[in-house]
């Protein structure tokens, strides 16, 4: 692309996302001079990592009305806010959540360039350029999977991702302006999430039509390539509904690991399979077997069988949790749909 309209491109952007941008709840509005608070740019962007904004926005204002700052929420117990996270997926970002929020408590206040964001746990190369852009002005380039597909079609890059991000990087370089970081960053997520659509590309609405290469060379909406993907491998699991005296046993997840940290049914350990951290087997007799889910997980499928079960041996390293408030135990997703099931067969 030619360099008068490079430049171009920042400026239509901008003028576009005046009109447009989406209202969220952690952002200021376009051109305003308010100044974002750092603490929930930094949450919402952890947030938004792999997770759509529809999913985000309720856990968002929850998190914000707990816990109004970072010191807040370094002073919360671990456990509350992984309870509080249980849904959004991807608990290593919790885990990360906790651990970064007491940094920053202890430090003061969050450091206001990429690269001493890029130093805090659970800031990857996006989220520190991100959260620099928008929570501090500063030039940074950001390539989230929205922009990726925006830049891809604007300069017509054919190449498959993954091995297309070294390009398309410098190319989200030469357009991104001196001035408006943030409002830019955020133009083009927008842009990506409402104009440059994954299929269907909405090329009439958008203020780049008439310097996308991609339209003009009326391959838009092929782009970006994507190398093809193994196959997801499939696994299997069976999980356990221990119930005494109306209450049902769960554990806790150990460490880092898949769900690690998490309140838990307990399991036969189909994730020692994955990680080598499932939960600790203890002497149990399986009974009947109550229906199965499937949940997709990043790297695998996992249909896991419920059965009840009854304890064989002494006393069990868990909690007995009330029946009746299953639903406040903070279970991750593939668990409460497995809770679900037990519910179900008692209400028959
Ligand atoms: N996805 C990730 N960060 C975002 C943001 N700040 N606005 C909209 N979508 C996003």
């Amino acid at each position: 692309m030619a360099s008068a309209k490079i430049a171009d491109v920042g400026n239509s952007l901008l003028g576009w996302y005046d009109a447009h941008a989406r209202t969220l709840p952690w952002r200021a509005p376009p051109g305003s001079d308010a100044v974002p608070d750092p603490y929930r740019v930094w949450l919402s962007e952890v947030m938004l990592q792999q997770t759509t904004v529809a999913a985000v926005k309720d856990y968002f204002a929850r998190f914000i009305e707990r816990w109004p700052t970072v010191e807040a929420l370094a002073a919360a117990e671990d456990a509350e806010i992984l309870a509080a996270w249980a849904g959004l997926g991807y608990y290593a970002r919790a885990r990360n959540l906790i651990a970064c929020a007491r940094a920053v408590a202890a430090a003061g206040a969050f450091p206001d360039t990429e690269d001493d964001l890029r130093a805090l746990p659970g800031l990857g190369a996006y989220t520190a350029a991100a959260v620099a852009a928008i929570a501090f002005g500063r030039r940074a380039v950001v390539v989230d999977a929205n922009v990726e597909r925006v830049v891809a079609r604007l300069f017509a890059i054919a190449e498959p991702l993954p091995p297309a991000r070294a390009a398309i990087r410098a190319a989200t370089d030469r357009i991104t302006p001196e001035r408006r970081a943030g409002d830019f960053a955020q133009a083009m997520m927008d842009l990506g999430a409402t104009v440059c659509t994954p299929r269907e590309p909405r090329c009439l609405l958008c203020p780049l039509s008439d310097v996308c290469e991609g339209r003009r060379l009326g391959i838009a909406a092929e782009l970006p390539k994507k190398a093809a993907k193994k196959p997801r491998p499939e696994r299997t699991g069976t999980a356990f509904w221990i119930e005494r005296d109306g209450h049902v046993l769960l554990v806790q997840r150990p460490g880092n690991g898949m769900l690690g940290g998490m309140r838990a049914l307990p399991d036969d350990g189909w994730s020692a399979k994955a990680d080598g951290t499932g939960n600790a087997a203890f002497p149990l007799a399986s009974g009947t077997a109550l229906g199965a889910v499937t949940h997709g997980f990043s790297h695998f499928g996992l249909t896991l069988t419920l059965r009840t079960a009854s304890l064989a041996g002494g006393p069990p390293d868990g909690e007995w949790w009330p029946v009746a408030r299953i639903g406040e135990a903070g279970l991750p997703t593939l668990f409460a749909r497995a809770a679900d099931l037990a519910m179900a067969s008692r209400s028959d």
